[in-house]
């Protein structure tokens, strides 16, 4: 290895310091300076700005790149390992990719810990060996989990360390399939001075594992306590040093636990793994589709069903909304699992397209079962959901919905209504109320079960019950 030291670079300009200080004395951003280690070698290259243009041009080529022709590159694709859990490879793209570093990022206590100790064990299990590098629990905790999870597997290896050259020591000795790295907040490395966790140590931790992973065939799992909105040592950090970012999310009370990609190099990043906590650990839902009815019950006031499309999945979907009268002050608008401003502009469309006004009302709105919805062909059941609550007239037994409204109170037909249909189909709804089709493709639905409805007016009418 070469000898290495370290210097503060600013996150903003780039410039370098040899020490650090509040304020950058470049650009002079304040709190941007990060300690970085860099090697004597690159630190000599970064040196040259007094050598001519030619003589770095001749050092350039000098270091003569191996071209390979593109057909003679083995792809990604070739080479993925299964997990072993579906709806794990659904969310990664079909398996581990070897020599690749993946962060799995989430909440304290949501899970990540259980997720990849059982991705070890069922990797070991299927012969491949793995190592799992805990720097945030002992060695016999990690033994109690593996017990519960059933990970107590030959092929597990087993490291309880904080310094990140014992890590990469351990990785290189035995080259696993799969490394975890529990996690990214607890490494070190001891070339730097800050404290673990902090920004220089944490990127010096997922660089110096990236190498290591691209090096050989081992495939690195980085566990990172962080979320969408993390900032410091979060996803902005390090989603750039990693090959894909895998969020566990879910609400910590609930047993509920989805997988989502922000990031993959290998895949798609809309598909989502659907998985429950139990006792024994995380398990694959059987039918995720159906996964988020809250009952089979006959439809209540404030309830609409829609099917939206998660990737390529389509996931039945209870909406829940409670409309009920305020008291003094602005009344309130709550919502889980769906942005508020979209509930606030279909409030306002409700109220000038459909003469349902509810500026005198509270309301709750929720998405039954954990599902974050993100795509606006729930707008229709929202609406409706409402529309249902203030009129306490359910919708009719049978009905999904699934359409955007415009702001002029106009309905968009849902893309791809006719999966979708298919798939309310299977789970006994006979028909779905969605906006005028426009040239549609695919399958036909057998007459009579995509109700083209043109507006939001048309759409109440078809979707609630007659007095
Ligand atoms: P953990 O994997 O430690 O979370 P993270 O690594 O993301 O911080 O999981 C923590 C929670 O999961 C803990 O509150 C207990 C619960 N759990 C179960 O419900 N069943 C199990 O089999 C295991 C191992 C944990
Ligand atoms: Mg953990």
């Amino acid at each position: 290895m070469p000898a290495t030291r370290s210097v503060y670079v600013c996150q903003q300009c780039g410039a370098s310091s040899p020490r650090w200080s509040g304020q950058c004395a470049s650009c002079e951003a304040w709190n941007t300076l990060v300690e970085t280690v860099v090697s004597r070698a690159a630190n000599a290259g970064a040196n040259a700005g007094a050598r001519s243009a030619r003589a770095r041009e001749r050092a350039a080529s000098a270091g003569s790149a191996a071209i390979s022709p593109i057909g003679g590159v083995s792809s990604a694709e070739a080479s993925r390992l299964p997990s072993g859990i579906g709806e794990l490879d659904r969310v990664l793209g079909g398996g581990l990719v070897p020599g690749s570093i993946v962060l799995f990022g989430g909440d304290p206590g949501i899970g990540k810990s259980t997720l990849l100790l059982q991705l070890a064990g069922r990797l070991a299990a299927a012969g491949h060996a793995t190592l799992y590098l805990t720097g945030e629990e002992s060695a016999s905790q990690v033994r109690g989990r593996a017990e519960r999870v059933g990970a107590v597997v030959d092929g597990v290896g087993l490291v309880a360390s904080t310094d990140l050259a014992t890590a990469v020591g351990a990785i290189e000795a035995s080259a696993p399939a799969l490394a975890v790295v529990d996690s990214v907040q607890t490494f070190a490395s001891a070339e730097l001075g800050g404290p673990a966790g902090s920004v220089g140590q944490v990127r010096e931790v997922a660089t110096r594992l990236a190498e290591v992973a691209k090096a050989g065939a081992t495939c690195v799992a980085l566990i990172g306590h962080v979320t969408k909105e993390g900032t410091v040592a979060g996803p902005r950090t390090l989603e750039h040093l990693v090959d894909a970012v895998i969020y566990l999310e879910g609400e910590r009370m609930g047993t509920t636990r989805l997988l989502r990609a922000a990031k993959n190099r290998y895949g798609s990043t809309d598909e989502v793994g659907v998985m429950e906590m139990r006792s024994d650990g995380l398990v694959e839902v059987a039918d995720a589709s159906r996964f988020f009815l809250e009952s089979d019950q006959p439809p209540v006031a404030g309830s609409a069903i829609t099917i939206a499309l998660e990737g390529t999945r389509p996931l039945a979907v209870e909406i829940q909304a409670l409309v009920a009268p305020a008291g003094y002050g602005s009344p309130r608008r709550a919502t889980t699992g769906i942005d508020v401003n979209r509930v606030l502009m279909l409030i306002a469309v409700l109220a000038r397209h459909a003469g349902l006004n509810l500026t005198g009302h509270d309301v709750y709105v929720n998405v039954a079962g954990g599902l974050r919805i993100e795509e606006p062909a729930a707008d229709l059941a929202v609406a409706t959901a409402l529309a249902s609550s203030l009129r306490e007239r359910p919708v009719r037994e049978g009905t999904v919905l699934a359409g955007e409204l415009s702001l002029s109170g106009r309905l968009r037909p849902a893309a791809r209504a006719e999966r979708r249909m298919a798939e309310a189909a299977r789970l006994g709804f006979d028909r779905m109320v969605t906006g005028p089709e426009r040239g549609s493709s695919g399958a036909r639905p057998p007459a009579g079960q995509l109700v083209a409805a043109a507006d939001l007016r048309d759409a109440l009418r078809e979707a609630l019950v007659k007095d």
